[in-house]
């Protein structure tokens, strides 16, 4: 791992932006999507860059993950507009159909099945408010969502494992 993290950190080398690069490259590195605390740790002494500021970096951006990740990741916005159309039904649905029976607590936290199969997160806001409720399905990004939606598209992915 340490070879892959040096191989990073030199090709981000002076190069504006070179924290944020590294940190989002070690994590892809991870097959859980997710920085350890030793890569954290090795990314700090390796740049010299105090690894509470590394840790300021992660918290602040939600793609950075410190919990293992699922395969597939729902993120449901808990921004403003998404809350009046019904995002709160939304992400209390995706708990109950997953049977995951802790609540979403903040902007950092997150639900993983225990499959691993999948990871339920919450963001602040996509910066798509005119298409409430905006949910986040590996990367793409689905405007007023309903349960029914949601469903289909769950039901899409389990399809596509087979
Ligand atoms: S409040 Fe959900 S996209 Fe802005």
């Amino acid at each position: 791992m340490t070879k892959e993290l040096d191989k990073i950190i030199l090709r981000y080398k002076g190069k504006p932006g070179m924290l944020l690069g590294v940190i989002e490259e070690a994590q892809k590195l991870n097959p859980h999507k997710y920085l350890t605390k030793e890569v954290l740790e090795y990314i700090a002494k390796q740049t010299k860059v105090p690894v509470s500021k590394i840790y300021n970096i992660i918290t602040f951006y939600a793609f950075f993950n410190l919990k293992p990740q699922g395969k597939h990741s729902i993120i449901v916005c808990r921004g403003t507009a998404c809350h009046t159309r019904g995002s709160k039904n939304l992400l209390d649905f995706l708990i109950r159909y997953f049977g995951l029976n802790n609540g979403i607590e903040g902007q950092q936290s997150s639900l993983t099945t225990q499959d691993k199969k999948f990871t339920i997160k919450t963001v602040a806001c996509f910066g798509q408010c005119a298409l409430a409720p905006v949910v986040e399905v590996d990367g793409n990004i689905y405007s007023r969502v309903t349960e029914e939606k949601l469903k289909k598209i769950i039901k899409e992915l389990l399809k596509k494992r087979k």
